[in-house]
């Protein structure tokens, strides 16, 4: 099955609302601009909450071809809960996508698995596409070896998940996330394996054919092509690069 590469950057807590403004603008000439093709790529972004709303504006008044998220969503519909945002605010803003369970929010937020999984839940209600994080840290890698924890973590969030669920995995070992030192291609194509044969066993083979896994950590311009050669790797959740319009330009177009 022939599963269409997704690059995306999560801006995280990062860029105002003007610069992202700029960003999204001169994002969108970029990727436009014919003399710099790239290949069938889909590029999705991910600014704070805040910026939801203008970034829709620009998207749909120009047509754009660029999806968007949200980077976290809350486990309810509505309610008392301050400080919340739910899957439904979301899908008004015609967001597409939603980062969940992402190392900072399981370690800064302690999130349990049990509340990753009720938000990924809640997405897939609303009609929004989880991009399910998961990753070990350099402890659970003395400990366990590469995909023991990744997996596990994916079992779990995907508890009582539809077989035919529409999702993005992200493999994100915690060790590579903003160290400046990735995951070579072999070790992000050794866990994402086998994340593909858990999403068989808890979900369908169908579905595990289908589903994009991307590698998160330390991507940038000079490393995408090792990663997108392998076969089980379709794409990258980028942070720090993210953020630079050039070095994000030049990773959407990397060339194999
Ligand atoms: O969500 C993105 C990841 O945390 C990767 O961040 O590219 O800065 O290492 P990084």
């Amino acid at each position: 099955m022939t599963r269409t590469p997704l690059i995306a950057g999560n801006w995280k807590m990062n860029l105002d609302h003007l610069q992202s403004i700029a960003f999204v603008q001169k994002l969108a000439w970029s990727l436009k601009d014919a003399s710099h093709s790239f290949d069938d790529v889909e590029v999705a972004i991910f600014p704070p909450f805040t910026d939801l709303r203008s970034v829709q504006t620009l998207v749909s008044a120009d047509k754009l071809e660029l999806a968007y998220g949200a980077q976290d969503v809350s486990a309810h519909d509505s309610g008392a809960y301050t400080g919340e945002i739910s899957g439904q605010f979301l899908a008004k803003l015609e967001c597409a996508y939603v980062i969940i369970g992402h190392s900072e929010r399981r370690t800064l937020h302690n999130e349990t698995d049990e509340e990753i999984g009720a938000k990924v839940a809640a997405a897939l209600k609303h009609g929004l596409v989880p991009v399910l994080c998961v990753g070990e840290t350099a402890e659970d890698l003395e400990k366990f070896g590469p995909s023991a924890v990744p997996v596990a973590q994916l079992k779990a969030a995907l508890a009582g998940v539809a077989s035919d669920a529409n999702l993005v995995v992200a493999y994100e070992p915690v060790w590579a996330i903003g160290s400046g030192q990735a995951a070579t291609p072999e070790q992000a194509e050794q866990v994402c394996a086998a994340l593909r044969a858990e999403l068989a066993t808890t979900l369908s083979s169908e579905t595990a054919a289908a589903t994009r896994i991307l590698y998160g950590g330390s991507v940038k311009s000079g490393n995408i092509a090792g990663f997108m050669r392998e076969p089980n790797v379709d794409g990258a959740l980028v942070g720090g690069a993210s953020l630079d319009l050039d070095e994000f330009s030049a990773i959407v177009r990397y060339k194999k």
